[in-house]
């Protein structure tokens, strides 16, 4: 069984805890798990991953910005992804495709369908099985954001939380736009719940999910 599972959401919405709790619960009922995230994966991707978080790249064009996320999927797929699926298990991405439609597209206002596109020729055919989508309003999860990076002293990976407050809002529209068009495979959970509620819920979609890929292989 293999399954790509994405997780997606505005800037301190609790991914990173979720993903964590979602892969101890996995490796505990023996799933083989990986977890990753984008930008970055390999090598390659982790350095692509360090020119576009730079908040001293100021300069950096959005059309510069959009073509190195695609080119950080791009390996990403090839080196980690695909390689993985074909072993069998799941992998946890921390954001995807859908983040390049929402911060790109709606944030920076680039073409949506050059975005998608590009997107499509990334991913090299790869779609996620189920998407978890992460909301929480814009104010409140950018506070979250720069509260962690102040702690966790990560003042290099901050271009995006500098942005004013009308790019994050956005954003986030942007996601619930693309979850009103896709309900099937994107999950929208409420992170103002508090964290237990949270993962209780990602639990039971989860769950749903390996069922029905035991019984009828959404994957393979
Ligand atoms: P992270 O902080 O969740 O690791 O994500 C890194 C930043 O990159 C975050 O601010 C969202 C942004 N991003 C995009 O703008 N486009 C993309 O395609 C991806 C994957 C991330």
């Amino acid at each position: 069984m293999s399954l790509f599972i994405t997780f997606e959401g505005v800037e301190g919405s609790g991914k990173t805890t979720q993903i964590q709790r979602l892969k101890k619960y996995l490796t505990r009922k023996g799933i083989p798990c990986k977890v990753t995230r984008e930008p970055g994966g390999p090598p390659i991707s982790e350095k692509i991953r360090k020119i576009l978080l730079d908040p001293d790249h100021r300069e950096m064009l959005p059309l510069s910005e959009l073509f190195l996320y695609e080119a950080s999927r791009a390996q990403h797929i090839k080196e980690v992804i695909k390689p993985f699926l074909k072993k069998g298990g799941v992998i946890l991405c921390d954001r995807f495709n859908d983040a390049t439609l929402a911060y790109q597209g709606y944030g920076r206002k680039i073409d949506c369908d050059l975005i998608q596109k590009l997107n499509r020729f990334s991913s090299q055919g790869i779609e996620p099985d189920l998407t978890l989508l992460l909301d929480c309003p814009s104010d409140l999860g950018l506070k979250r954001a720069l509260q962690r990076n102040r702690i966790s002293k990560n003042e290099k990976e901050g271009r995006f939380e500098r942005e004013k407050i009308q790019f994050h809002r956005r954003v986030r529209k942007g996601y619930l736009a693309i979850a009103k068009k896709e309900p099937r495979r994107v999950k929208v959970i409420d992170t103002r719940a508090g964290e237990e509620k949270v993962f209780e819920k990602i639990r039971e979609i989860v769950d749903d999910l390996l069922v029905r890929s035991s019984q009828f292989g959404v994957r393979s």
